[in-house]
Order: structure tokens, then sequence, then C-alpha cells
């Protein structure tokens, strides 16, 4: 894979304490070869296996090791340092190093500098194949990865202890081509995607509400890979218990009329809106101020009124951004959805069928996009995959629609 994408590329290279570290040294090179400007930290550990002048004499810059160097700090402090990367690739990552990572720990430089910088974060593992294999390793990775920090390899074979299996770090290379490959998916950079994901609430007195079963994962993974792509991401989020994707901006909201207020404020900077959220679409006409008891025998009649559209409110702004809906069905699920992307004016709508153990409550899920110009299907997978799947049509749609506004106003 070309490595163009990193000319230019400010990239911040952490190396840990390992026998991989002497692969480092021509990491640095290739990194060179490929425009990116270099600067290394150093672990404590790393600098027994290979010291810093190697590093110093290969990126062309100050390699620092430690985070109370007094002299250091007065020529680009840490803090500064950590905001100076564009990436930071640690390489090779070690497993007490991933473990420190893992758990917000910042002892020493190059954990303090992961924690302080909003730069994409990649970890080229590289271990024991023992190590690797722990339970706490992968654990740990899990959690990382979760965050949205990138895994690169590591690969099998044969290892410096004499054991083979995985734990080898990428070839310099490789690991080149794996972080220019995350450049060139970042189609989404310098792109607003405002996306609202969850159910809402609808109070019908202070213990009891009107919801439904969504449960967001599939709003929170479309977030987490328009971050990925690089977007400005807002999140508006109805009551879930899901953590924020690394990168997002993230609001909370309880009812739709609240869901409208947020999603009406960040509309008017957005260049897409995902309306993956389950609105409800209605709502008690009154909420009881205290706990509604019950009458003798009788029943209870609940009166309802309708909440706004908040698709419809946004497709009505004079500068819209690019719609896509949802449809979440249980039949004919093609049929409604297309009626509803022409009632709602959308640019795209992903349907999908939902009840039965799929949809709302499910980790994977399949959909099916359609626009004015043709469908697109997408077959099962886990909602996080189908999630970049459906940002890289976002992205492209995106594309389309600058060229033909350049076309119409030439
Ligand atoms: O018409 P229906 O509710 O099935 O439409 C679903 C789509 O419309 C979803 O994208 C949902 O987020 C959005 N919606 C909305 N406001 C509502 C109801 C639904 O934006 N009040």
């Amino acid at each position: 894979m070309s490595a163009t994408g990193l000319a230019g590329r400010r990239v911040l290279l952490g190396v840990t304490g390992g026998i991989a570290a002497y692969k480092a040294a021509e990491l640095v090179r290739r990194l060179g070869d490929a425009g990116a400007q270099v600067r290394v930290v150093l672990t404590e550990n790393a600098a027994r296996f290979v010291t810093p002048l190697t590093f110093q004499a290969l990126s062309g810059n100050p390699v620092r090791t430690c985070l109370w160097d007094e002299s250091a700090e007065a020529a680009m402090g840490h803090i500064e340092l950590a905001r100076w990367a564009e990436d930071i690739l640690v390489a090779p990552a070690s497993a007490d190093f991933l473990a420190r990572l893992a758990h917000g720990l910042a002892g020493d430089l190059l954990t303090t500098l992961c924690l302080a910088s909003a730069a994409p974060l990649h970890v080229a593992p590289a271990m024991n194949q023992q190590m690797w294999a722990n339970a706490a390793t992968q654990a740990n990775l899990a959690l990382l990865r979760s965050r949205g920090v990138g895994v690169f390899g590591p690969a099998a074979g044969s290892q410096a202890c004499g054991e083979v299996g995985a734990g080898r770090l990428l070839e310099p290379d490789d690991l080149v081509a794996a972080l220019a490959a995350t450049r060139q998916l970042r189609r989404l950079a310098g792109r607003h995607v405002l996306i609202s994901a969850g159910p809402t609430y609808e109070d019908i007195d202070p213990v009891r509400f009107l919801g439904n079963r969504s449960s967001g994962r599939m709003g929170f993974a479309i977030a987490a890979a328009a971050a990925e792509a690089g977007a400005d991401v807002t999140l508006v989020a109805g009551p879930v218990h899901l953590a924020t994707p690394a990168g997002v901006n993230r609001i909370d909201v309880r009812s739709a009329r609240e869901m409208h207020a947020a999603v009406m404020a960040a509309a008017k900077r957005a260049d897409a809106y995902v309306a993956a959220a389950a609105v409800g679409d209605f709502r008690p006409l009154e909420i009881a101020a205290q706990k509604i008891k019950k009458q003798g025998d009788g029943g209870m009649t609940l009166q309802l009124t309708q909440n706004p559209d908040i698709l419809a409110d946004v497709a009505a702004l004079p500068r819209r951004p690019l719609l896509i809906g949802f449809a979440a069905e249980t039949e004919h699920v093609e049929a409604h959805a297309r009626a509803k992307l022409e009632r709602k004016g959308l640019d795209l709508i992903a349907a999908n069928q939902v009840g039965g153990g799929l949809g709302f409550e499910s980790e994977d899920n399949s959909l099916t996009l359609i626009g004015a110009d043709g469908v697109t299907p997408l077959p099962t997978a886990s909602k996080r995959e189908l999630a970049r799947q459906l940002v890289a049509v976002v992205a492209e749609r995106l594309l389309r629609r600058d060229a033909e506004r350049g076309a119409g106003r030439a």
C-alpha cells in the first residue's frame, strides 16, 4: 500500500521496553521516507535496549525519555508535545505499557502524552506469545480497542525468546502502511456529523414513562465510525447505558422534545445528520406532578399527543445537512422505508427488520440503504462494521454533493 497521506504528518513515536525496540530505529527511517515528521519518546526501559542518541540521529529531533527533565520541558513541554502530535504510534508496545494505558495511568512521559493528546492513538504490540495470549493482556486490548485505539499486529512466527507464536512486532514497512491506511480512511476530516441515538422516554409521572427497546448501539457505533473517519461528531443520546466513543461530543437528552431542541441547535452547522434514534411518536398530554394512584378497580386512560418530527424539521432547514433516516420495521421493510424516504424528503434511509432477535437489542444487524438512485444491501455484520460501511457511504455522498454544488455554481 502506498504511504501517501503521511507527507508532512507530525507523528509521535513511542518506544517501550522490549527486544523489538531495535526495529523502531528502522521504523523512524521508514516514517521519514514517507514524509512524516517524527519525534521519539522512549520509556526508561526502552532506553536499556536502544540509546536515545540512535533515535535522535535518525529522527533529527531531540528524544525524550523522562517527564522530569527540566531542560527538555523548557524546550518543548510535554503538553506542547501532546498538542504537536497528529498521530501517536507506540511501537513496540509492551504488555506492561498496554496495561498501564488501558487503566489510564500516567506515571511516565509516554503514558502522560497518550492521555494528554487528542491525536489518534495506535499501538503495535510486541511480546512473548504467552504474555500476548494471557487473558489480562487480551482484556486490556479489548478495552483499548473499544475506546478507538488502533491495534497493528502482532505478527506470528519465531520470537527472540526462542518460542514460536503470535507476538512479533510488525515489520517497519507494514507499520508505515498501516498508519498510512488510517489516514486514507479519514474521509470525513473537516466535516461535522450529527447523530441521534437511543430511545426517548416520555414521562407519565415522577416514576413512570413511555419508552422503547432501542439500545442506542447502532447510533453509538456510527458515532465511533464517523470519529474514526476524522469527522467532528455531535452525538445526541437518549437514555442509554453506553460509553461515549473516543473523540465524540455527546449531549444527553431524555424526551423527544429535548432531543428535538438539541438536534435543531446542532443541525445548523452539520454536514450530515444520521437519525438513528427511536424517537417516541407520542407523549402524555400532561405529566402528573405526583405518582398516579389506582382508583378503585377501574382502568385508566392516558391521553397522548404527538411529538415533533425531528427529521422533518431538519429537512425543512434552509441549509439542510445530508439526511439519513432509519426505518426499523417489523414487516414490509423495504416498502415502508421507501415511503418514509419520500414522505420525509431524505437523502438515504437505512431500513432494517426489528423483532425476533434482530435490530434493537442485538449486537449484529443488517441494513438496506435506500436512496432515490438505488439500493445498497449491507448484509448481517457487527454494528461496528455496519457503521463503518454506512459512514463510507455518507462520505461518498458528501463528496458527490460538493461536486454537484460546485457544478451548479460554475
Ligand atoms: O416515521 P418513523 O418514526 O418510523 O421514522 C423513523 C425515522 O425518523 C428515524 O430516523 C427517526 O430517528 C426519525 N424520527 C424523528 N422524529 C420523530 C420520529 C422519528 O426524527 N418524532
